[in-house]
């Protein structure tokens, strides 16, 4: 099955090619359960963030899952407003103790800017922040290291000031949504692509182009969305709090034609619909 295999990172460590998103899914109940049940259903690969406040929950999950914790591959984010290298270092130990873990796969920095004021310059402060995801590397506590949402210039400021380059750069991306610019820079940089989003938060399901390609193959659109990504190389973050689609999510063990590719290639998103959530 797809959720066994893995791609590799420049560092050599491997990553589940299927990551479980939990972004929107309340901590408390919502969350463990839904993160327990991918478990269970077979996902290795969990991706949560400070700013979703589940971290707790998800913790939870796994230890309670029976699984062992070095065979689940745990993905958390510095919140976006934390720019400064003390500030994400207590953060990132704050993430160890609500995860109830003594070290993460996966630390990234949640995006370049605040959510509060996107676009906002704030390159020094990554720079600053991005040296302690560096320094927690170091030291073992992250056998990766990345950012997330970061165009080709936020990259560069973190190439040209930074010593060790992300591992990750975890995008929105999904049919329609054009990502080239910094997927050709990521792939020149050796840098692994992760995509949030899949399914475009959902709508792309209702789209009609994709919902032909899906009937043509007897799968769901979901399932055509999920392996687009992976023709394209990409590591998709679907989410779902229900149980029999997170299995319909993990069940892309097919091709797509280079056809059928280039026909998904064609759809143009709506960028409206983007905006409303980035
Ligand atoms: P739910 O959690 O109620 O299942 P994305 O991963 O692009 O952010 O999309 C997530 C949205 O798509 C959620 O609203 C989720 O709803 C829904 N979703 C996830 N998987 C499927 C699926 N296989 N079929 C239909 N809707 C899905």
């Amino acid at each position: 099955m797809m959720i066994n295999e893995t791609y590799r990172l420049s560092n050599g460590v491997t990553i589940p090619k299927i990551g479980f998103g939990t972004w929107q899914i309340n901590d408390g109940p919502d969350a463990y359960h839904a993160v327990k049940t991918a478990i269970e259903v077979g996902y290795r690969h969990i991706d949560t963030a400070q700013g979703y406040g589940n971290e707790a929950s998800v913790g939870r999950a796994v230890r309670d899952s029976g699984v062992p914790r070095e065979e689940i591959f745990i993905t958390s984010k510095l919140e976006s407003h934390i720019k400064n290298y003390d500030d994400a270092m207590n953060a990132f130990y704050e993430t160890l103790k609500r995860l109830e873990m003594d070290y993460i796969d996966l630390f990234i920095i949640h995006a370049p800017w605040p959510w509060s004021e996107m676009g906002k310059d704030c390159r020094e402060g990554n720079v600053e922040a991005y040296r302690a995801l560096e320094q927690i590397y170091q030291e073992g506590k992250a056998r990766a290291i990345g950012v997330s949402n970061f165009d080709v210039d936020d990259l560069k400021n973190i190439l040209n000031h930074n010593t060790i380059v992300p591992h990750v750069n975890q995008i929105g991306y999904f049919i329609g949504l054009d990502q080239s610019k910094t997927i050709d820079f990521c792939r020149k940089e050796n840098i692994f692509i992760e995509a949030y989003s899949p399914l475009g938060i959902g709508f792309l399901l209702e789209n009609e182009i994709v919902q032909e390609v899906a009937k043509s193959y007897q799968k769901s659109p979901a399932q055509i969305c999920i392996r687009y990504l992976l023709e394209k190389g990409v590591l998709p973050l679907p989410k779902s709090v229900h149980k029999h689609r997170m299995i319909e999510n993990a069940e892309v063990d097919f091709s797509l034609s280079q056809e059928d590719i280039k026909i998904l290639d064609a759809i143009k998103g709506d960028p409206r619909r983007w905006e409303d959530i980035n």
